[in-house]
C-alpha cells in the first residue's frame, strides 16, 4: 500500500511538470495577421504558407486569409482582423491604392502594418516593406533581352512585344520600368521595334496578371501584326503567369522559324517544364523562403521591441514619404542552371516540375 502511494505521487508529480512544459509552451507571443491576395497563384499559396509556418515556429498564432484577388474583400479582411485584436499585419495587397481607410483604422488602434512584397500606396499606416528588388527584376529581363538578340553587336532590326501585369499593382512600374531603362535606348536606336506599337504601360497591362487575358491580349497582337510571317525576336513578359499566355498564344497561333526570346518571373511549377524545353528563355526567381524569413525576422523585432532589419531607405515612396525596405535579391534562371537554384536548394522536387 505505502509503496502504490509513492508510485502515485511520482507520478502527479510528474504530469505536473510536464503539463507545465506544454503551457509554457503554448503561450502566444500574439496574433500576426497575414493577408494575402489570392490563392489563384503559386507563389502567394508559397507565401502564405511559409509565413505561417515560420511564425507559429517562432511562438505567434497566425490568421491567414486570401482574397481572390478582390480588393474589397481584402479590405473586409484586414477590417476583421483589426477586429480581432490581431497585433501586427503583414499586407501583400491587391491594388496598392484601395487599403487606405482600413489601414487608417489600424494605425489608429496602433497596429504595425508590414507592406510585403508589393508597396501599398498613399497610406502613412505602413511601418515597413519587405521586397525583392523589384526594379532588378525588370533590368534583369531586359539585359537577358539585350544579351541574348545581341544588341550591342546586331543592327537589327528585331522585333519585340511587351506584356506586364495589373496596373494596380506597384510593382508594375518597377518591373517595366527597370525593364525599358534598359531597352529604351535600344528601340530609340531602331536596333528594337515594336510592331503592334503598344508600349506605355496601360497598353500593356494584364488585369490581375491573369494567363487568359494575357494570352487574348497576345493572340489580338500575332493576328493583327505576325499572320503575314513577320518573325517575333523577343517578348518582355513581366512575370510566368503572363508568359504562359504569350506561349499558349505562340503555340496556337505563330509558325514562323525565328522563336522569341520570352522572359518570366517566379519560376512557376508551370513555367519551368517551358524553360527545360526553350520555350520561354528565363524566369527570374525570387525564393519565397527568402522573403518569408526576412519578415518574420522584422515581425519579431516589432513584436518584441527589437530593430526590423532594412537595407534600403531611399527607393520606395509610397506617396506619404520613404518606407524603410528590405529588398531580397532575384536570380536569372535559365535551362542551364535551374537545376542548380531550384532543385538543389530544395524549392523543388525533380517530379514537380516534370
Ligand atoms: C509579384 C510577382 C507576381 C505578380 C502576380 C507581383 O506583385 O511581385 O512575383 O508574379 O505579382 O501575382
Amino acid at each position: 500500500m505505502k509503496k502504490k502511494i509513492t508510485v502515485l505521487a511520482v507520478a502527479t508529480a510528474l504530469s505536473a511538470a510536464a503539463l507545465g512544459t506544454v503551457a509554457g509552451a503554448e503561450e502566444s507571443k500574439g496574433l500576426i495577421g497575414v493577408a494575402m491576395p489570392t490563392q489563384d497563384l503559386q507563389r502567394w499559396n508559397q507565401d502564405g504558407e511559409n509565413m505561417k509556418a515560420e511564425l507559429e515556429a517562432k511562438g505567434y498564432e497566425v490568421d491567414l486569409q486570401f482574397a481572390g484577388n478582390d480588393s474589397a474583400q481584402q479590405a473586409s479582411q484586414i477590417e476583421n482582423m483589426i477586429a480581432n485584436g490581431d497585433q501586427l499585419l503583414v499586407v501583400a495587397s491587391i491594388d496598392g491604392d484601395s487599403l487606405g481607410t482600413v489601414l487608417a483604422q489600424a494605425k489608429e488602434a496602433g497596429i504595425p502594418v508590414i507592406s510585403y512584397d508589393r508597396l501599398i500606396m498613399n497610406t502613412d499606416a505602413i511601418s515597413y516593406y519587405a521586397t525583392f528588388d523589384n526594379y532588378l527584376v525588370g533590368k534583369t529581363q531586359g539585359q537577358f533581352i539585350v544579351d541574348a538578340l545581341d544588341l550591342d553587336n546586331q543592327d537589327g532590326p528585331f522585333n519585340i512585344e511587351m506584356v506586364t501585369g495589373d496596373p494596380g499593382d506597384n510593382n508594375v512600374n518597377f518591373f517595366f520600368g527597370g525593364a525599358m531603362d534598359v531597352l529604351q535606348p535600344y528601340i530609340d536606336a531602331g536596333k528594337l521595334v515594336v510592331p503592334s506599337g503598344q508600349m506605355t504601360k496601360d497598353e500593356v497591362a494584364t488585369a490581375n496578371w491573369a494567363t487568359d487575358a494575357a494570352q487574348a491580349r497576345f493572340e489580338n497582337i500575332l493576328s493583327s501584326n505576325y499572320a503575314d510571317g513577320t518573325p517575333l525576336h523577343a517578348v518582355l513578359a513581366s512575370n510566368d503567369s503572363t508568359a504562359l499566355g504569350v506561349t499558349n498564344a505562340l503555340a496556337a497561333n505563330y509558325t514562323n522559324d525565328v522563336y522569341p526570346v520570352i522572359t518570366g518571373q517566379d519560376c512557376d511549377i508551370a513555367n519551368v517544364p517551358n524553360i527545360v524545353n526553350g520555350k520561354q528563355a528565363m524566369s527570374v526567381f525570387k525564393d519565397t523562403r527568402t522573403l518569408a524569413t526576412k519578415v518574420v525576422e522584422m515581425v519579431d523585432a516589432i513584436m518584441t521591441g527589437g530593430e526590423a532589419p532594412v537595407n534600403d531607405t531611399k527607393t520606395y515612396d509610397n506617396g506619404t514619404g520613404i518606407i524603410p525596405s528590405y529588398l531580397c535579391e532575384p536570380v536569372a534562371v535559365t535551362a542551364d542552371n535551374y537545376k542548380e537554384i531550384l532543385i538543389d536548394s530544395g524549392y523543388y522536387t525533380e517530379d514537380q516540375i516534370q
